[in-house]
């Protein structure tokens, strides 16, 4: 390699800590929900450090930010990284916003050195990542990918009716730019691992190889309301004992396919709410993970025929609906060695790593050759306000985040 610039880990460390402050809860992480208040005002903050930088940004029709430093071929695609500043409602300070903060400091370095890549560099925070205010997941890199249409995400509703376009607007991230208008010759992110074999290993780097994939279901079952203490047990369409059946037939689904197999139910309703009546309708969310694309269709099919016996085992009706449906992911070779030879470069210790969590780069590596770089987080723990991670560690994948975007335009370059 031709360069030896080094990134200053105190300097992403103080910016994370700066940013975990907009919405920052009493346990230490953060509830930033997609499109909500706190989203406009860590986007506005990113702007602002994005322009103090003196990258141009650009946002889209969908409030996906790109921010740009010129190369000095400017016919070069350009080479892109970063991740997502939105949380999940009880988040952590580290899931997205490293590979945000990480690319906003390696432009930093660059600026400080006065170092001028080939390809023009383009630093992106994609809009709802997380999928939990707005469904699905990685929503905006999908319709930028071309696998989620655009009308699908514009009309997408959350819990209380709030339609995603309209909050858009409301925040005032509906840019002009049309989504997917620009291409990138690569695209590299760098996250958090979210679960425990970079530190059990005590490897400092994960070269991500794939990505496993995701099924997400929406159901509601329908019994009947009934009062609590007249009803006969033997007379009962009691929808949350049948959603309770439910539940463990998913987990048992994840077991009979273990230990790749992961299944979840997430999120709950029941109605109408009261102590002293049989709930009648539930309404439930659930998601299914497997890194073999035939073992998640398996789940899939054995999810329906356990719930027409559930069904018909407890009077109900279960209507189970997919919204989402994301297959396994291989990450690009090229990529993948310049991640593992930035690693080696810098002397970090590493292994080779599938992603159990979902990115935007899963959508990203239809687009262009695309790989992952993740560092280790305190006891695996994600999705969690206690997520943690070093400063350190945060410091060595910036550091490999660099190097990579630096071979890279070394490497498309043909130099
Ligand atoms: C993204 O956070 C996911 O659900 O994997
Ligand atoms: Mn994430
Ligand atoms: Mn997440």
């Amino acid at each position: 390699m031709a360069t030896n610039l080094q990134i200053d880990k105190e300097r992403l460390w103080s910016s994370l800590m700066e940013t975990a402050k907009i919405g920052g809860t009493a346990k230490g992480g953060i509830r930033r929900l997609t499109l909500s208040d706190e989203d406009k005002e860590v986007r506005d903050w990113f702007k602002a450090a994005c322009e103090a930088e003196g990258l141009t940004v650009a946002i889209d029709a969908l409030g996906n930010m790109f921010a740009t430093r010129p190369g000095t071929d400017p016919d070069a695609a350009p080479i892109a990284f970063g991740s997502h500043l939105d949380t999940q409602p009880a988040g952590g300070k580290f899931d997205g916003i490293l590979g945000v903060l990480a690319g906003l400091e390696a432009i930093r370095t660059m600026n400080a050195a006065g170092y001028q890549t080939r390809a023009p560099i383009t630093l992106i925070n994609w809009t709802n990542e997380e999928g939990a205010r707005f469904a699905p997941a990685m929503m905006c890199s999908g319709v930028f990918s071309g696998e989620i249409p655009m009308e699908q995400a514009l009309a997408t509703k959350d819990n209380d009716g709030r339609v995603f376009g309209e909050e858009l607007e409301r925040i005032g991230y509906r840019g002009p730019e049309t989504v997917g208008a620009r291409s990138f010759a690569a695209f590299v992110e760098l996250h958090i691992e979210q679960g425990p074999i970079l530190e059990a290993e005590e490897k400092t780097i994960g070269i991500v190889t794939d990505g496993q994939g995701i099924l997400w279901f929406d159901g509601t079952i329908v019994g009947q309301d009934c009062h609590a203490g007249t009803t006969p047990m033997p007379m009962r369409r009691d929808a949350l004992v049948a959603l309770a059946e439910m539940i463990l037939a998913i987990e048992a689904i994840a077991l009979d396919h273990a230990p790749s197999g992961h299944a979840t139910v997430g999120e709950v309703f029941a109605l109408p709410g009261s102590r002293n009546t049989i709930p009648g309708t539930t309404h439930f969310k659930a998601d299914f993970r497997h890194p073999d694309r035939d073992a998640l269709t398996h789940m899939e099919e054995d999810l329906h025929a356990r719930v027409a016996a559930i069904a018909q085992k407890r009077n109900v009706t279960i209507d189970i609906r997919r919204v989402w449906r994301k297959d396994p992911i291989a990450f690009d070779p090229m990529v993948v060695e310049a991640v593992a030879a930035s690693a080696q470069k810098n002397g970090f210790s590493a292994r080779r790593i599938i992603s159990g969590a979902g990115h935007d780069a899963f959508f990203m590596a239809s687009t262009c050759p695309t790989g992952m770089i993740f560092v280790p987080c305190a006891g695996g723990i994600s999705h969690n306000e206690e997520e943690s991670a070093t400063e350190d560690d945060c410091g060595a994948g910036a550091q490999v985040l660099l190097d990579t975007i630096l071979r890279l335009d070394e490497a498309l370059s043909g130099a």
